[in-house]
């Protein structure tokens, strides 16, 4: 069955953008190209060829992206991952005119589920952490992409109630801003 992954940049303190979305303080790394080559659906489409990828490059591990009006908003486009099915989880947003965009108002629960059982690569869950705190119980994977910096405050990459839940390391790699990314798996 598809996974659901959850993969995002996140601080020392759990957070994956200052209070009013800030994201400017992520130290820069020079070598993302080896995340790029192996994740390439996570390079939005318009801004490939800044990173020397064709536009056409196929999608290695996910098909599909789920993620909240904030962060759809946040990015600025209407069709930013375009080479892949977006689910746009609002109440408020109106349908866009493009049929890589559904705009969702249902259980995101139930749509994820439903997802799961559609054949295809896995469904990446892009954020934030408003939606990902609601779907802590369907996350299987998680990738963080932990850096080296406090932010003191912010947006948590999951927001809910007090809910343990155990994830097992798979791998993990640094690079060279001393982010440390990190697979891990639902224990
Ligand atoms: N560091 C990273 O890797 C990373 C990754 C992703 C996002 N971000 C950042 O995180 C921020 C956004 O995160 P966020 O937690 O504030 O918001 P979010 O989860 O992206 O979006 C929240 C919105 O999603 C909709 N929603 C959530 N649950 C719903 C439900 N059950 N039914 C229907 N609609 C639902 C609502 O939109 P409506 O109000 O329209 O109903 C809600 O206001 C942005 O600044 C973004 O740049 C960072």
């Amino acid at each position: 069955m598809r996974r659901l992954v959850y993969y995002a940049a996140v601080t020392l303190d759990g957070y994956i953008a200052g209070p009013e979305g800030e994201f400017d303080f992520y130290p820069v790394a020079d070598d993302m190209s080896w995340i790029n080559e192996r994740y390439p659906e996570s390079v939005p489409t318009p801004l490939r060829e800044l990173v020397d990828m064709p536009a056409d490059t196929p999608n290695l591990q996910w098909d599909t992206v789920v993620m909240g009006r904030h962060t759809y908003e946040a990015g600025g486009m209407t069709s930013p991952y375009d080479h892949m099915m977006q689910y746009v989880v609002s109440r408020t947003l109106e349908p866009v005119d493009n049929p890589q965009v559904k705009i969702v108002d249902t259980d995101p629960v139930e749509l994820v589920r439903t997802l799961k059982e559609q054949e295809g690569l896995d469904i990446w869950l892009c954020g934030g952490g408003n939606l990902a705190g609601q779907l802590i119980h369907e996350i299987d994977r998680l990738m963080f992409k932990s850096y080296p910096v406090i932010a003191g405050g912010g947006l948590p990459a999951l927001s809910g109630n007090f809910s343990p839940t155990r994830f097992t390391v798979t791998a993990r790699r640094e690079f060279s801003n001393g982010m440390q990314l990190t697979w891990l798996d639902r224990a």
